[in-house]
């Protein structure tokens, strides 16, 4: 378990002291922005649990202002856990630094699978709320976190949003609760997706890529314990044991809670910001309001390793097709 260091105790501290630091809640639910430390430089225990905790207890929190260059990013993140290596990066990314993943907008806009941007976009939109997920959602093992870094972003345009979503399972109603804590999804890579007429080279990538797991809807979050509406727009297919029909209203209704405004924080990016997430507890928004734009946005991620999901019954998440513990 990558993050598992933290304690239940911290969970419940999201302001636990260190020399020097602020934590500041920058919305009801979600979001806290971290003053006070340098993320390049050394990082002592206490400081290093005190953004955990505040991670933990609101979900993302901020930093502003960083100088991290990708050597200190890889660093930083290795205090919490072990960053994932993919086998295949981005055309943006630096080759000598296998953990950092770089999106380059400009880059990545056209010519993708053959189509436009706009084109892939309309084809894979299949929902007004498609584009919520968490990172890697269909493998057996999500990352449990990601830190995202900005170095080049528009003017205007382009905020990420994040999603509470053990925020949004206390707001079920106790029925509901009860309903949902014993089911199980699909997600998989490419749900929705329509096919252009004869070859489509996304249809042919998405059979030879397949990745798709069964998840608990309810997982209970292996650090703080709290019950995590475990649902997205992006790689949810059904639920296991409804009818096609059900699953469909279920998740929307699901969805529609889970994206609630007063779940959600939206963050306004700079150069030098950087934002960790707790990717088991939180889904987000990558934004679009940027694609008509003509600015430059490019970001750094690392992801650290994530445990296999656990539902309220204990039963962990399986593997489907295409995805195996540990193995990126
Ligand atoms: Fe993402």
């Amino acid at each position: 378990m990558a993050m598992g260091r933290g304690t239940d105790r911290d969970a419940a501290n999201g302001t636990r002291r260190a020399p020097g630091i602020e934590v500041k809640p920058v919305a009801g639910h979600i979001g806290a922005e971290i003053t006070g430390v340098d993320l390049a430089g050394e990082l002592d225990d206490t400081v290093v649990a005190a953004i955990r905790a505040a991670l933990l207890r609101w979900k993302v929190v901020f930093f502003r202002e960083q100088r991290l260059d990708h050597a200190g990013h890889v660093t930083f993140a290795r205090r919490f856990g072990d960053p994932v290596v993919l086998r295949k990066r981005g055309s943006a990314s630096p080759p000598d630094v296998p953990e950092i993943e770089t999106t380059a907008d400009r880059l990545e806009l056209g010519g993708k699978f053959g189509m436009e941007h706009d084109e892939w976009l309309r084809r894979r939109r299949h929902t007004l709320l498609r584009g919520w997920h968490c990172d890697h959602g269909a493998r057996v093992d999500p990352p449990a976190a990601t830190i995202l870094r900005a170095e080049t972003v528009p003017p205007y345009g382009g905020d990420t949003t994040w999603s509470n979503l053990a925020a949004a399972y206390a707001g079920l109603s106790a029925p509901v609760r009860l309903f949902v804590d014993g089911l199980r999804a699909e997600h998989r890579l490419g749900v929705g997706y329509q096919p252009r007429h004869g070859d489509d080279a996304y249809v042919r990538h998405l059979l030879d890529h397949q990745v798709a797991s069964l998840h608990p809807l309810v997982r209970v979050h292996p650090e703080s314990g709290e019950r995590i509406l475990y649902v997205n727009g992006y790689y949810v297919e059904q639920i296991a044991d409804l009818s096609r029909a059900e699953s469909a209203a279920i998740l929307e209704m699901l969805l529609a809670e889970a994206t609630r405004p007063e779940y959600t924080v939206r963050f306004r990016w700079e150069p030098g910001s950087v934002a960790f997430w707790d990717n088991r507890a939180t889904i987000h928004l990558a934004p679009s309001d940027n694609t008509h734009l003509d600015f430059p946005r490019t970001m750094h991620r690392v992801m650290l390793t994530g445990e296999v999901p656990v539902g309220v019954d204990g039963k962990p998440s399986e593997p489907i097709v295409g995805t195996e513990v540990g193995r990126w």
